[in-house]
């Protein structure tokens, strides 16, 4: 897909760990104001590609750059004002259990004392959050009193919790762990953030519906490369059978020649 001045880019990116190659000559141009989405199966490397974006792993080879600028090179501190504009949904949600909801979402604008907001504000901005998740009411509770969905809503509050709010929002496996109508609400969240900061969004997944309903361009890694990249409607119709297979959650032959019969 031929993108202009993309917002994020990868450059025949590559990243092994010990002579596991993960990432094998990774290109990857972004586009503003998106929602780009990366399948593939457990362990391809999804979470690998999308923490080389925001500088928490480095490749091995190959250049990652933000906004025209290249970032792979840069420290720790060089990148602080990069990782203002974006925004990381991790995973597992890393909520501090020792802290209240709002105290949570509130986190990444205290943990920065030279950018942190008033006290008043930081409330302001922490409601706001709380209200678009649908979890205003919960600013008091803590994470072990809430369900896995709830979770999830107040990783997402947290992740929009910036002044001004961030361009680029990386969401790793946001539906992981729940049923399908709480993968729905999350699901209708991720458009919805979409339309009101005009965000860019990289979700990674393998959760089809989720990929289907919020993405404008799905992509699959497998095998370190990316063997699909088209819009979410064709996904089902690509060349590829491995493709296909993936899409319609059925197994590959040489993966059923492995079971006993
Ligand atoms: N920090 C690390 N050190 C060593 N191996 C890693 C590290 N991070 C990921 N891996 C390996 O890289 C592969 C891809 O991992 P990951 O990106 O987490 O997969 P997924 O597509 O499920 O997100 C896995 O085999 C994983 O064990
Ligand atoms: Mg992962």
């Amino acid at each position: 897909m031929n993108i202009e001045n993309p917002i994020i880019e990868l450059r025949r990116v590559n990243k092994s760990f010990g002579a596991q190659r993960v990432l094998d000559d990774i290109d990857l141009r972004v586009e503003r104001g998106r929602t780009t989405v990366i399948i593939g199966r457990s362990g391809t490397g999804k979470s690998v590609l999308l923490k080389h974006i925001v500088g928490l792993l480095k490749p091995d080879r190959g250049e990652v750059y933000y906004e025209g600028r290249r970032i792979d090179a840069l420290t720790e501190r060089q990148l602080t004002p990069v990782r203002r504009q974006i925004s990381f949904v991790f995973q597992l949600n890393a909520l501090f259990d020792s802290m209240t909801v709002g105290e949570n979402v509130a986190f990444p604008m205290t943990e920065n004392s030279e950018s942190r907001p008033d006290r008043a504000r930081i409330r302001e901005l922490t409601q706001r959050s709380l209200k678009i998740v649908g979890l205003s009411s919960f600013e008091n509770k803590r994470p072990s009193e809430l369900s896995g969905g709830e979770k999830k809503r107040v990783a997402l509050a947290r992740a929009i919790t910036m002044d001004p709010p961030p361009k680029v929002i990386l969401y790793d496996e946001p539906t992981a762990g729940l049923d399908p109508q709480r993968s729905d609400v999350i699901n209708k969240l991720i458009r919805s953030l979409q339309d009101e900061f005009h965000v860019t969004g990289i979700v990674v997944t393998h959760d089809m519906k989720l990929a289907i309903d919020v993405g404008d361009r799905v992509l699959m890694l497998h095998q370190g490369r990316f063997i699909a990249d088209s819009p979410p409607a064709e996904l089902a119709q690509d060349r590829n059978e491995i493709v296909r297979n993936f899409v319609a959650g059925i197994a590959d032959e040489s993966e059923l020649a492995t079971l006993v019969r």
